[in-house]
């Protein structure tokens, strides 16, 4: 790994996973200065790029109060890379993982873990109590994306006093992810409609604050609506993720913030005069928003078609056999996924190589 610091980026062998660090400050620059204005925080998605030391670069950025993450298995790594304020905006469910998660709450200053079920929340608060310590919990409200939580209003106002009366859990808020929101494309209609959509959790906290506990917090939103949620009084934390690497979708959603993620690959055939093979396909890039492009071809009319381990390019330049093309994802997170490493670049020199340390933690 060592050896490869310094080297010219092209004399990387392929695939290989990219991250354009003057791009990515910029990024972090950026979304840390519009929080610097409040009222809500930034709480970076680790989901993105599951890399503990870009986590901790989002956090020396500034105006970041912890890092938000998906599974248990990325607190684990985040605690064991010293972040001591973690959300776990998902469910942990079953005796097996409340083991685990009470243990790292041993270890994390602050640990808080999104619920919606009254049954698991008396499993870990019992746990918990038995370990002699207390978790944090924020209620998931479904806020119109159809995943998980409970319906704003009185379910959420009922769960939070049967929280309060537990000992091992410590409520701590609410969770709303307005998920059905954040591909919308207009970016006016994008932000009217999230507005309207954290409604139903605003006044879920002012019932909450009028039938006695302390309400809590607010932890929600994302890189395409930042821009609102950031700015709404009540909302506590924004949970944006893709906005370090970002990827071909959310350049379209959010073009403020520069792509600096990309994956090195290698021309392996060129079967016709308007055709390059390239050495990554579906295996090497996540594609549930399209095929990956070439960088340098982002706004141009080429397309790309990927099977398990090729990119075949269309209408693209003249590359000859060996030359190296970097393709954007059009899902950075699903892409980060499957690298071990990044290789971090500055003006066509790797200048860093960090782990992927939490790809492939699924539990
Ligand atoms: C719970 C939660 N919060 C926030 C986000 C936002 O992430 P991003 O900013 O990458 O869209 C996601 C995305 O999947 C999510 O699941």
């Amino acid at each position: 790994m060592a050896g490869l610091i310094g080297r010219p980026v092209q004399d990387l062998d392929t695939p290989a996973l990219l991250l354009d660090w003057p791009a990515a400050q910029r990024n972090l620059r950026k979304m840390a200065d519009f929080f610097r204005e409040g009222p809500a925080r930034l709480r970076p998605h680790f989901k993105n790029h599951k890399c503990s030391e870009l986590a901790r670069r989002q956090l020396e950025a500034g105006s970041a109060v912890g890092i938000t993450c998906a599974k248990l298995g990325e607190a684990e790594v985040l605690a064991a890379a010293g972040i001591e304020d973690i959300l776990i905006a998902n469910q942990i469910v079953g005796l097996a993982k409340i083991e685990r998660l009470v243990a790292l709450a041993r270890r994390v200053p602050r640990l808080r873990v999104a619920v919606d079920d009254l049954e698991q929340s008396r499993l870990l608060a019992q746990a918990a109590e038995a370990a002699g310590v207390t978790v944090g919990v924020l209620i998931e409200i479904d806020i119109g994306m159809g995943r998980c939580g409970l319906p704003p209003g009185q379910p959420a106002v009922d769960m939070a006093a049967r929280l309060t009366a537990l000992k091992g859990v410590r409520f701590d808020g609410l969770q709303a992810y307005e998920g059905h929101l954040v591909a919308v494309s207009d970016p006016q209609e994008r932000w009217t409609r999230t507005r309207q959509a954290f409604e139903p959790a605003l006044q879920t906290r002012r019932m909450l604050a009028d039938a006695g506990p302390p309400p809590g917090i607010i932890s929600g939103g994302s890189t395409s609506t930042y821009a609102v949620t950031g700015r709404i009084e009540g909302i506590d934390e924004i949970q944006a993720g893709t906005y370090v690497t970002m990827d071909s979708m959310y350049r379209k959603l959010t073009p403020e913030f520069e792509v600096a993620l990309s994956v090195l690959s290698t021309v392996i055939s060129r079967p016709g005069p308007d055709t390059s093979v390239l050495d990554v396909g579906l295996k090497g890039l996540g594609h549930e928003f399209g095929p990956a492009l070439p960088k340098e071809m982002l706004d141009a009319p080429c397309q790309a078609f990927l099977a398990e381990e090729h990119c075949i390019v269309r209408d693209g330049p003249d590359w000859k056999v060996g030359r190296k093309v970097e393709l954007v994802p059009s899902h950075a997170c699903t892409t980060c996924n499957l690298y071990r490493q990044l290789h971090v670049c500055e003006q066509g020199r790797v200048v860093d190589v960090w782990p992927i340390n939490a790809s492939g933690c699924l539990t």
